[in-house]
């Protein structure tokens, strides 16, 4: 017995390079990652984030070269979040047809008609108050922000996105944009939900990113609590019912359980963000000198494919893109 264990020897396949590649599991591609890009109305801006070093805002015209450096190396999907001149109560450049992100897909699907163009749908960039629906009394309302999310969904639909990301953790939320699209005739518009959304520490470098701060309390009315799992799945097969064609776990690090649960036990595609506190993370530590970018972006990114991602949303796709063509 001890004899017959001892002639098993895992070593025997990580002895070279081409040994390790040809039993290799998980290959990272081009294609499966989604490069988030902050679009902010104006012009003639180039902005640094300071939160995230190498990202930047963009105004519309200053976006064509950006876009043009990604499909160049390999890019084929974009998700765009946008930074209004003006906010209010109620988000209304959020669905307005003249609003920062309709007149982004529109250039964008001129420019570059083969881009596959994501828009992010929610409120929280375009409110006063920073929260991600309609506030009654100190309360998100679930039910006012649902028409004002497929509002939207189906302008940003008309405008010519392919998919459109709901984020803002509204029961229902997905339900109400498919019935929006399919009455107006947007029956081919992909829904890619924000299902299992945690409330999370690691969005702050966005929030900067976008000016999105919620300015009173927080959004764990909303978002899910980081304890439970079972949750997860439950937003997730609701969302399925719903209509959603794409489901998504955020964020992606501290939550590959999910990930994998939810590769096994559905029959859709998984969609991962990597956000940007992840980011963020792995930048700072290693403009530091602490940590090699390169190794721990491929390592981290290749793990999260290999919970069972088939998408990975990721400030770090072009550089990856970048990195795989060598
Ligand atoms: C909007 C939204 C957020 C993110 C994606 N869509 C911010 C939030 O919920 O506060 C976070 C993405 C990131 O941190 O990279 N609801
Ligand atoms: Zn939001």
């Amino acid at each position: 017995m001890i004899e017959e264990i001892e002639r098993i020897r895992l070593r025997r396949l990580r002895k070279s390079q081409k040994i390790r590649d040809l039993v290799s599991e998980t290959s990272l591609n081009v294609s499966s990652l989604i490069q988030p890009i902050f679009v902010v109305d104006g012009e003639k801006i180039i902005e640094d984030i300071d939160s995230m070093p190498g990202i930047k805002r963009y105004s519309l015209d200053m976006l064509d070269d950006y876009i043009q450096e990604l499909v160049e190396n390999g890019i084929i999907a974009v998700l765009i979040f946008g930074i209004p001149k003006i906010k209010d109560e109620i988000g209304s450049e959020a669905y307005s047809k003249s609003g920062i992100i309709p007149r982004t897909i529109r250039r964008l699907k001129e420019s570059f008609p083969e881009l596959v163009v994501a828009a992010d749908v929610c409120l929280c960039e375009y409110t006063t108050h920073g929260h991600c629906g309609i506030v009654e009394n100190g309360i998100i309302s679930n039910d006012k922000t649902l028409p004002l999310l497929s509002r939207a969904a189906l302008t940003y639909a008309e405008s010519g996105a392919d998919i459109v990301a709901p984020s803002a953790m509204m029961d229902h939320q997905v339900l109400s944009i498919r019935n929006a699209l399919d009455s107006e005739g947007f029956r081919d518009t992909i829904i890619m939900s924000y299902s299992a959304k945690y409330a999370s520490s690691l969005y702050s470098p966005f929030r900067e990113a976008a000016f999105s701060s919620p300015k009173f309390g927080n959004r764990k009315e909303y978002q899910m609590d980081i304890r439970n799992s079972k949750e997860a799945l439950r937003e997730i097969e609701m969302d399925i019912k719903e209509g959603a064609d794409i489901v998504m776990v955020k964020p992606a690090l501290p939550n590959l359980d999910i990930i994998s649960q939810a590769s096994s036990l559905y029959n859709v595609p998984i969609a991962a963000y990597s956000v940007s506190g992840e980011y963020s993370m792995i930048k700072f530590a290693s403009m530091s000198g602490y940590l090699n970018e390169k190794d721990a972006v491929l390592e981290i990114t290749t793990s999260i494919k290999r919970a069972g991602a088939s998408i990975i949303i990721t400030y770090y796709a072009l550089q990856i893109a970048k990195w795989l063509k060598g």
